[in-house]
């Protein structure tokens, strides 16, 4: 059994590319401590489902042709808005959104609603499912997500997308640092019927020009997400304003690689994509499931949660 487990072990590390050190928790009868701070907006909105959101968010260019390809064809997609918004970007380029997070703190008024959880979701922004020319939507179609939860299992199964109960590395925090005082940070996820991990990444500091602006990243995560439009949309609200994400707790912008296996990034096989720029952030929101996605017309991800008519 233990041979059969190391076998398992090194064909994992070849076929992912990236070598994580990373093992999964000890058994401990120590109580779980979340490294992750208390939502700091929980009381605020008393009647709105609020929670916080810890991990690395990166924008991975892949050609904008695979993009008109993969994103069906219905729907526009709003090129100059992103453009205008990363400066430098190549222009034969579209910008996956790829998140790694622990969704930690989530309740109502003050009160956990459901325990913490992990996911890894790959985006497309700046889709123009309205065909107004301007309104940007996420769209989201598969979502690795801590097999546990099956609340937000079968929430992602009534929006249209694809939920992939999965189990996490480091389980229940947002990342692992490679060593002791070590800037570089890793997180692994594998569907629970796979042998191997299906979303790895690992990230350091990059502070050298070149980055994307922080803007993008608040513009690209505050756009509605939605898997069947006819569905419904996940208004998810990022507060880029609370201690979580300002003074000492600012965004880092990060550079690093990221593998994903086919099909979840839905590119045709599974793919590294190496040296790409993200932020490693823990940031609040607020959420608003299950909206008409007309309602969010003209919703331009200000993140004020007042640019929409509800
Ligand atoms: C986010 O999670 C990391 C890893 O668990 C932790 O070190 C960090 O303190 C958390 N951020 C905040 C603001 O709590
Ligand atoms: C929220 O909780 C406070 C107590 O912490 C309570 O006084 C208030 O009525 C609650 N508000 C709602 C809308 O439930
Ligand atoms: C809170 O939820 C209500 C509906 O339950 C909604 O009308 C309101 O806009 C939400 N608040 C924010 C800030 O989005
Ligand atoms: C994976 O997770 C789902 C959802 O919790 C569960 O129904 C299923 O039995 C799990 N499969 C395996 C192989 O553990
Ligand atoms: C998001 O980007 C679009 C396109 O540039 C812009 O119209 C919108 O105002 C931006 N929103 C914010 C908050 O920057
Ligand atoms: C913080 O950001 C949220 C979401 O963008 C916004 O609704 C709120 O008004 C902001 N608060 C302050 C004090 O600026």
């Amino acid at each position: 059994m233990a041979v059969i487990k190391s076998l398992v072990l090194i064909l994992c590390v070849v076929t992912s590319t990236l070598a994580t050190p990373l093992e999964f928790r000890a058994t401990t009868t120590a109580p779980f401590v979340s490294e992750s701070s208390p939502n700091p907006i929980g009381k605020l909105y008393p009647g709105n489902i609020t929670g916080t959101l810890n991990g690395t968010i990166a924008v991975v260019p892949i050609p904008y042709k695979l993009a008109r390809k993969i994103i069906p064809s219905q729907w526009g997609i709003l090129t100059k808005a992103y453009q205008q918004l990363l400066p430098g970007f190549p222009k034969d380029s579209y910008p996956l959104i790829v998140k790694s997070l622990l969704d930690h703190d989530v309740g109502l008024n003050g009160t956990q609603l459901i325990p913490d959880f992990q996911t890894v979701r790959v985006n497309f922004p700046f889709v123009d499912i309205l065909n107004d020319g301007y309104s940007s939507f996420q769209w989201g179609k598969y979502l690795l997500i801590t097999e546990s939860n099956e609340i937000g299992i079968d929430a992602i199964r009534e929006y249209g997308s694809i939920p992939v109960p999965s189990l996490f590395k480091p389980d229940f925090q947002a990342y692992k640092y490679a060593r002791p005082r070590s800037k570089t940070i890793y997180a692994e996820a594998r569907a629970n019927t796979s042998a191997c991990a299906d979303a790895t990444t690992k990230f350091s500091p990059f502070n050298r020009h070149g980055a994307w602006p922080l803007s993008f990243y608040i513009n690209a995560t505050n756009q509605p997400v939605f898997g069947d439009p006819a569905k419904g949309c996940d208004n998810q609200i990022l507060f880029y304003n609370t201690t979580l994400t300002t003074g000492k707790n600012a965004p880092v912008h990060v550079r690093g690689d990221i593998f994903i296996k086919a099909p979840y990034a839905h590119v045709p096989n599974d793919r590294t994509f190496r040296n790409v720029f993200g932020i490693k952030v823990d940031v609040a929101f607020l959420e608003n499931n299950y909206y008409e996605c007309e309602t969010l017309k003209g919703y331009h991800g200000t993140g004020s949660g007042d640019g929409y008519v509800a």
